[in-house]
């Protein structure tokens, strides 16, 4: 099957998958604002998930209560740590990827690992697992859902080192750095800039900032045009000093690793 059919394909099965509420659980769209062409189908597609994935975020936060036994923090659940110390997060990955693609990701997971105590583990029969799939735009659930989780790396434009660092992160539990509970003393929100169908990207949310620094380098950080209601428009401006940069892509930060560590209680 081509890679056109097979990516519509998985784009109606994301947008009927999102549209059962038993099994949303908070994703994160990171689809740049550029990218968006209204003429665009797959733009509509996607536009439509966002709506949906919006209304459940705020009506459906709460785990389902056969997750009990998982260890939750306020909307995400942690990995668990094996014995070893070591905490494996197994994945699988599609097979419409080519083999310098694969290469790509696998070298982004040893990333992480060569920093961090998370291992990224191919799948054998582990219930929990992250499915990683050529489909609509680079998401990821926050947090280990529990079962088959999809990371979404669409090869246009999301099989990038930072890219994929980054949807990673977001399964390992971490939100976006603009939505921390202290941001407003570091950026600020152009609200005015924003297309209401976007503003859910910019919500603060009660995060666990683990006692670390706001961090304007975090691989986690928006740019500051991100989902610009028109070309160029800022969407988030730092403060006190508007020329900090924001928005890198290339590597993890220090602070981004540290948190890992923290998160997961790593001995280095
Ligand atoms: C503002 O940030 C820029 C870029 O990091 C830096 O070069 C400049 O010195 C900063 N200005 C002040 C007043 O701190
Ligand atoms: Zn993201």
């Amino acid at each position: 099957m081509d890679r056109v059919l097979l990516f519509s394909i998985s784009a109606v099965l994301l947008n009927l998958s999102q549209a059962l509420p038993a099994k949303v659980l908070p994703t994160d769209q990171d689809i740049q604002s550029e990218k968006h062409d209204a003429m665009d189908i797959f733009s509509r597609i996607l536009e439509a998930n966002k709506e949906i994935s919006y209304m459940l975020l705020e009506g459906d936060m709460a785990l389902p209560k056969t997750r009990s036994a998982m260890k939750c923090l306020n909307d995400y659940c942690k990995w668990p740590k094996s014995p070893s110390g070591q905490v494996e997060v197994p994945y699988t990955i599609a097979s419409d990827f080519y083999e310098d693609e694969k290469a790509v990701i696998e070298n982004a997971m040893k990333s992480i690992a060569s920093k961090t105590c998370v291992r990224f583990v191919l799948r054998t029969n582990q219930v929990d697992y992250i499915s990683i799939g050529n489909l609509v735009g680079c998401s990821s659930t926050v947090g280990r859902s529990g079962g088959k989780q999809q990371l979404s790396l669409s090869v246009d434009g999301c099989v990038s080192h930072g890219i994929i660092e980054h949807e990673l992160i977001h399964s390992l539990g971490f939100h976006h750095e603009h939505t921390r509970s202290d941001r407003d003393q570091y950026v600020q929100i152009n609200w005015q800039n924003i297309p209401q169908a976007s503003a859910y990207n910019f919500q603060k949310k009660d995060t666990n900032n683990l006692n670390t620094p706001y961090d304007y380098n975090s691989i986690m950080h928006y740019g500051r045009t991100a989902f610009a209601i028109h070309y160029g428009k800022e969407t988030i401006t730092p403060i006190p000093n508007s020329s900090v940069q924001i928005g890198q892509r290339t590597e993890m930060s220090n602070i981004d690793i540290q948190r890992i560590n923290k998160l997961y209680e790593c001995a280095l």
